[in-house]
Protein backbone atom coordinates (compact mmCIF):
# COMPACT_ATOMS: atom_id res chain seq x y z
CA UNK A 1 0.00 0.00 0.00
CA UNK A 2 1.06 3.66 -0.78
CA UNK A 3 0.22 6.65 1.18
CA UNK A 4 0.07 9.70 -1.35
CA UNK A 5 -0.23 13.55 -0.74
CA UNK A 6 0.07 15.17 -3.47
CA UNK A 7 -2.33 15.66 -6.29
CA UNK A 8 0.72 15.17 -9.06
CA UNK A 9 1.56 11.50 -7.40
CA UNK A 10 -2.61 10.57 -7.52
CA UNK A 11 -2.37 11.35 -11.46
CA UNK A 12 0.20 9.44 -11.87
CA UNK A 13 -0.86 5.95 -10.10
CA UNK A 14 -4.23 6.66 -12.25
CA UNK A 15 -2.79 7.44 -15.45
CA UNK A 16 -0.71 3.95 -15.32
CA UNK A 17 -3.55 2.10 -13.76
CA UNK A 18 -5.51 3.32 -16.75
CA UNK A 19 -3.22 2.37 -19.34
CA UNK A 20 -3.12 -0.89 -17.51
CA UNK A 21 -6.85 -0.98 -18.37
CA UNK A 22 -7.75 -1.70 -14.56
CA UNK A 23 -10.69 -0.27 -12.49
CA UNK A 24 -10.19 2.07 -10.12
CA UNK A 25 -12.89 1.87 -6.80
CA UNK A 26 -12.50 5.18 -4.78
CA UNK A 27 -13.11 5.26 -0.93
CA UNK A 28 -13.72 9.30 -0.33
CA UNK A 29 -13.30 9.71 3.68
CA UNK A 30 -12.84 12.10 6.33
CA UNK A 31 -10.45 9.68 7.98
CA UNK A 32 -10.43 7.76 11.74
CA UNK A 33 -11.81 5.07 10.17
CA UNK A 34 -14.21 2.49 11.67
CA UNK A 35 -16.00 -0.69 10.45
CA UNK A 36 -18.43 1.59 8.03
CA UNK A 37 -15.29 2.65 6.34
CA UNK A 38 -13.77 -0.81 5.70
CA UNK A 39 -16.68 -2.90 4.71
CA UNK A 40 -16.56 0.24 1.58
CA UNK A 41 -12.83 -0.80 0.85
CA UNK A 42 -13.34 -4.46 1.32
CA UNK A 43 -16.38 -4.06 -1.04
CA UNK A 44 -14.18 -2.15 -3.45
CA UNK A 45 -11.79 -4.08 -3.27
CA UNK A 46 -14.18 -7.41 -4.44
CA UNK A 47 -15.28 -5.37 -7.29
CA UNK A 48 -12.45 -3.07 -8.63
CA UNK A 49 -8.80 -3.94 -9.38
CA UNK A 50 -7.38 -0.97 -7.85
CA UNK A 51 -8.46 0.78 -4.31
CA UNK A 52 -8.03 4.25 -3.67
CA UNK A 53 -8.89 5.51 -0.49
CA UNK A 54 -9.09 9.48 0.37
CA UNK A 55 -8.35 10.53 3.84
CA UNK A 56 -9.23 14.52 4.31
CA UNK A 57 -11.28 16.26 6.78
CA UNK A 58 -12.66 18.53 4.14
CA UNK A 59 -12.62 22.36 5.52
CA UNK A 60 -14.81 23.70 3.06
CA UNK A 61 -18.35 21.13 4.21
CA UNK A 62 -18.00 22.58 7.98
CA UNK A 63 -19.88 25.59 9.53
CA UNK A 64 -17.85 28.22 11.39
CA UNK A 65 -19.12 26.63 14.57
CA UNK A 66 -18.50 23.40 13.92
CA UNK A 67 -15.70 20.70 14.59
CA UNK A 68 -13.47 21.08 12.22
CA UNK A 69 -9.95 21.84 14.36
CA UNK A 70 -11.47 18.87 16.92
CA UNK A 71 -12.40 16.02 14.55
CA UNK A 72 -10.88 13.32 15.31
CA UNK A 73 -7.32 12.66 13.06
CA UNK A 74 -4.85 9.58 12.98
CA UNK A 75 -3.33 8.81 10.11
CA UNK A 76 -0.90 6.31 11.66
CA UNK A 77 -4.12 4.15 12.71
CA UNK A 78 -6.10 4.64 9.55
CA UNK A 79 -3.37 3.13 7.41
CA UNK A 80 -2.81 0.30 9.08
CA UNK A 81 -6.62 -0.30 9.30
CA UNK A 82 -6.66 0.90 5.67
CA UNK A 83 -4.08 -1.70 4.74
CA UNK A 84 -5.65 -4.56 6.55
CA UNK A 85 -8.70 -4.59 3.85
CA UNK A 86 -6.57 -4.48 0.89
CA UNK A 87 -6.40 -0.76 0.04
CA UNK A 88 -3.89 0.04 -2.57
CA UNK A 89 -3.30 3.84 -2.34
CA UNK A 90 -4.23 5.98 0.61
CA UNK A 91 -4.73 9.74 -1.14
CA UNK A 92 -3.74 12.32 2.22
CA UNK A 93 -3.70 15.85 0.66
CA UNK A 94 -3.53 18.82 2.75
CA UNK A 95 -5.79 21.65 2.88
CA UNK A 96 -3.16 23.81 0.62
CA UNK A 97 -2.67 21.19 -1.65
CA UNK A 98 -6.08 20.61 -2.33
CA UNK A 99 -6.94 23.65 -2.15
CA UNK A 100 -4.04 26.11 -3.13
CA UNK A 101 -5.93 29.48 -3.79
CA UNK A 102 -9.62 30.39 -3.98
CA UNK A 103 -10.89 31.12 -7.12
CA UNK A 104 -14.65 32.20 -6.06
CA UNK A 105 -16.14 28.86 -7.88
CA UNK A 106 -18.52 27.04 -5.84
CA UNK A 107 -20.65 24.47 -6.30
CA UNK A 108 -24.26 24.64 -5.18
CA UNK A 109 -26.45 21.64 -4.25
CA UNK A 110 -29.86 21.78 -5.20
CA UNK A 111 -32.96 21.31 -3.25
CA UNK A 112 -32.41 17.97 -2.20
CA UNK A 113 -29.78 19.80 0.10
CA UNK A 114 -32.33 22.53 1.98
CA UNK A 115 -34.04 19.73 4.51
CA UNK A 116 -32.72 17.34 7.05
CA UNK A 117 -28.83 18.01 7.96
CA UNK A 118 -28.66 20.68 5.00
CA UNK A 119 -31.01 23.11 7.15
CA UNK A 120 -29.25 22.97 10.10
CA UNK A 121 -25.74 22.60 8.05
CA UNK A 122 -26.36 25.57 5.93
CA UNK A 123 -23.54 25.38 2.93
CA UNK A 124 -22.13 21.48 4.26
CA UNK A 125 -23.71 19.91 1.18
CA UNK A 126 -22.15 22.39 -1.31
CA UNK A 127 -18.53 21.67 0.40
CA UNK A 128 -19.08 17.64 0.08
CA UNK A 129 -19.88 18.10 -3.36
CA UNK A 130 -17.06 20.44 -3.84
CA UNK A 131 -14.71 17.59 -2.50
CA UNK A 132 -16.46 14.89 -3.93
CA UNK A 133 -16.42 16.74 -7.65
CA UNK A 134 -12.28 17.02 -7.26
CA UNK A 135 -12.38 13.86 -5.86
CA UNK A 136 -13.71 12.65 -8.76
CA UNK A 137 -11.76 14.13 -11.25
CA UNK A 138 -8.33 13.41 -9.37
CA UNK A 139 -9.29 9.61 -8.80
CA UNK A 140 -11.36 8.70 -12.27
CA UNK A 141 -13.21 5.92 -10.26
CA UNK A 142 -14.76 3.25 -12.44
CA UNK A 143 -17.09 3.40 -8.97
CA UNK A 144 -17.22 5.11 -5.54
CA UNK A 145 -18.35 3.95 -2.49
CA UNK A 146 -20.42 5.86 0.40
CA UNK A 147 -22.61 4.47 3.40
CA UNK A 148 -25.66 4.73 3.97
CA UNK A 149 -25.70 6.48 7.33
CA UNK A 150 -25.06 9.82 5.41
CA UNK A 151 -28.14 9.09 3.27
CA UNK A 152 -28.97 12.60 2.06
CA UNK A 153 -25.18 12.67 0.75
CA UNK A 154 -25.84 9.79 -1.10
CA UNK A 155 -28.91 11.31 -2.63
CA UNK A 156 -27.15 14.62 -3.45
CA UNK A 157 -24.01 12.91 -4.91
CA UNK A 158 -26.12 10.55 -7.00
CA UNK A 159 -28.33 13.71 -8.33
CA UNK A 160 -24.55 15.47 -9.01
CA UNK A 161 -23.64 12.61 -10.70
CA UNK A 162 -26.50 11.90 -12.83
CA UNK A 163 -27.12 15.78 -13.47
CA UNK A 164 -23.61 16.00 -14.72
CA UNK A 165 -22.77 13.17 -16.66
CA UNK A 166 -19.68 12.03 -14.28
CA UNK A 167 -18.58 8.61 -16.07
CA UNK A 168 -18.68 6.41 -13.08
CA UNK A 169 -20.79 4.26 -10.65
CA UNK A 170 -22.35 5.33 -7.01
CA UNK A 171 -22.08 2.16 -4.36
CA UNK A 172 -23.70 2.24 -0.98
CA UNK A 173 -23.87 -0.17 1.35
CA UNK A 174 -25.80 -0.83 4.80
CA UNK A 175 -24.95 1.51 8.06
CA UNK A 176 -22.41 -0.58 10.36
CA UNK A 177 -23.78 -0.61 14.15
CA UNK A 178 -22.91 -1.24 17.29
CA UNK A 179 -24.16 -4.19 18.60
CA UNK A 180 -26.21 -2.12 20.77
CA UNK A 181 -28.06 -0.72 17.21
CA UNK A 182 -25.70 2.38 17.50
CA UNK A 183 -24.58 3.61 14.00
CA UNK A 184 -20.63 3.77 13.61
CA UNK A 185 -19.56 7.26 13.64
CA UNK A 186 -15.95 8.76 13.76
CA UNK A 187 -17.80 10.98 16.18
CA UNK A 188 -18.91 8.81 18.09
CA UNK A 189 -15.76 9.28 20.17
CA UNK A 190 -16.82 12.54 21.00
CA UNK A 191 -19.61 10.43 23.52
CA UNK A 192 -19.35 10.92 27.31
CA UNK A 193 -19.77 7.18 29.03
CA UNK A 194 -23.23 8.46 29.92
CA UNK A 195 -24.19 10.15 26.43
CA UNK A 196 -22.77 6.45 25.07
CA UNK A 197 -24.97 4.65 27.32
CA UNK A 198 -28.43 6.67 25.66
CA UNK A 199 -27.27 7.14 22.33
CA UNK A 200 -28.98 4.00 21.01
CA UNK A 201 -31.84 5.42 21.34
CA UNK A 202 -31.97 7.10 18.20
CA UNK A 203 -31.36 3.87 16.53
CA UNK A 204 -34.63 2.68 19.04
CA UNK A 205 -36.62 5.30 17.99
CA UNK A 206 -36.23 5.40 13.99
CA UNK A 207 -37.46 1.18 14.42
CA UNK A 208 -40.40 2.28 16.37
CA UNK A 209 -41.31 4.94 13.72
CA UNK A 210 -40.82 2.41 10.66
CA UNK A 211 -42.99 -0.14 12.33
CA UNK A 212 -45.90 2.27 13.39
CA UNK A 213 -45.45 4.32 9.95
CA UNK A 214 -46.01 0.47 7.95
CA UNK A 215 -48.68 -0.73 10.89
CA UNK A 216 -50.89 2.59 10.15
CA UNK A 217 -49.71 4.88 7.17
CA UNK A 218 -49.14 8.08 9.33
CA UNK A 219 -45.96 9.48 8.75
CA UNK A 220 -46.65 12.91 11.77
CA UNK A 221 -47.94 9.94 13.89
CA UNK A 222 -45.12 7.61 13.40
CA UNK A 223 -42.50 10.65 13.81
CA UNK A 224 -44.36 11.58 17.01
CA UNK A 225 -43.65 8.24 18.38
CA UNK A 226 -40.26 8.34 17.56
CA UNK A 227 -39.59 12.00 19.44
CA UNK A 228 -41.14 10.79 22.09
CA UNK A 229 -38.97 7.69 22.33
CA UNK A 230 -36.18 10.04 21.92
CA UNK A 231 -37.37 12.22 24.88
CA UNK A 232 -38.29 9.29 27.68
CA UNK A 233 -34.97 7.49 26.94
CA UNK A 234 -32.48 10.62 26.78
CA UNK A 235 -32.09 14.37 27.72
CA UNK A 236 -31.08 15.14 24.01
CA UNK A 237 -31.44 17.81 21.61
CA UNK A 238 -33.51 16.68 18.52
CA UNK A 239 -32.59 18.88 15.57
CA UNK A 240 -34.65 16.77 13.49
CA UNK A 241 -36.76 13.36 12.85
CA UNK A 242 -38.35 13.35 9.41
CA UNK A 243 -39.74 10.73 7.00
CA UNK A 244 -39.20 11.33 3.75
CA UNK A 245 -39.40 9.49 0.04
CA UNK A 246 -35.99 7.91 -0.98
CA UNK A 247 -34.09 9.43 -2.84
CA UNK A 248 -35.79 12.10 -3.93
CA UNK A 249 -36.01 13.80 -0.44
CA UNK A 250 -40.10 15.06 -0.63
CA UNK A 251 -43.04 14.09 1.58
CA UNK A 252 -44.60 10.83 1.90
CA UNK A 253 -47.42 10.23 -0.99
CA UNK A 254 -49.75 7.03 -1.61
CA UNK A 255 -47.39 6.97 -4.51
CA UNK A 256 -44.09 6.54 -3.02
CA UNK A 257 -42.62 3.03 -2.76
CA UNK A 258 -39.32 4.29 -0.63
CA UNK A 259 -39.11 5.65 2.39
CA UNK A 260 -36.15 7.57 4.82
CA UNK A 261 -36.80 8.37 8.42
CA UNK A 262 -33.80 10.16 9.55
CA UNK A 263 -33.09 11.82 12.63
CA UNK A 264 -30.15 13.55 13.68
CA UNK A 265 -30.21 14.55 17.83
CA UNK A 266 -27.42 16.16 20.35
CA UNK A 267 -26.26 13.69 22.53
CA UNK A 268 -24.77 15.63 24.84
CA UNK A 269 -22.54 18.08 22.81
CA UNK A 270 -22.11 15.64 20.17
CA UNK A 271 -24.65 15.71 17.18
CA UNK A 272 -25.47 11.80 15.50
CA UNK A 273 -27.10 11.25 12.38
CA UNK A 274 -28.88 7.90 11.92
CA UNK A 275 -31.61 6.73 9.50
CA UNK A 276 -33.49 4.06 7.83
CA UNK A 277 -34.58 2.87 4.40
CA UNK A 278 -37.18 1.02 4.02
CA UNK A 279 -39.91 -0.12 1.32
CA UNK A 280 -43.85 -0.83 1.87
CA UNK A 281 -42.35 -4.36 2.04
CA UNK A 282 -40.61 -3.42 5.25
CA UNK A 283 -37.08 -4.18 4.32
CA UNK A 284 -33.90 -2.14 3.62
CA UNK A 285 -33.45 -0.59 -0.02
CA UNK A 286 -29.87 0.61 -0.52
O1 LIG B 1 -18.98 11.24 4.28
C1 LIG B 1 -17.88 11.77 4.46
O2 LIG B 1 -17.03 11.28 5.22
C2 LIG B 1 -17.54 13.08 3.75
O3 LIG B 1 -18.66 13.89 3.66
C3 LIG B 1 -16.90 12.86 2.37
C4 LIG B 1 -17.85 12.17 1.41
C5 LIG B 1 -15.63 12.04 2.51
C6 LIG B 1 -16.52 14.21 1.75
O4 LIG B 1 -15.63 14.90 2.55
Amino acid sequence: MRVVTTITALKAIIRQSKSEGKSIGLVPTMGYLHEGHLALASKAGEENDLVVMSIFVNPTQFGPNEDFESYPRDLARDTKLAESVGVDIIFAPSVEEMYPEDGGITIKAGRQSEILCGASRPGHFDGVLQVVTKLFHLAEPTRAYFGQKDAQQVAIIQTLVRDYNFPLEIRTLPIVREADGLAKSSRNVYLTDSDRAVAPAINEALIVAKEEFLLKGNADAAIKLASRHIETKTSGKIDYIELLSYPDLKTVTEKTEHFLIAAAVYIGKTRLIDNILFSLKGEATC
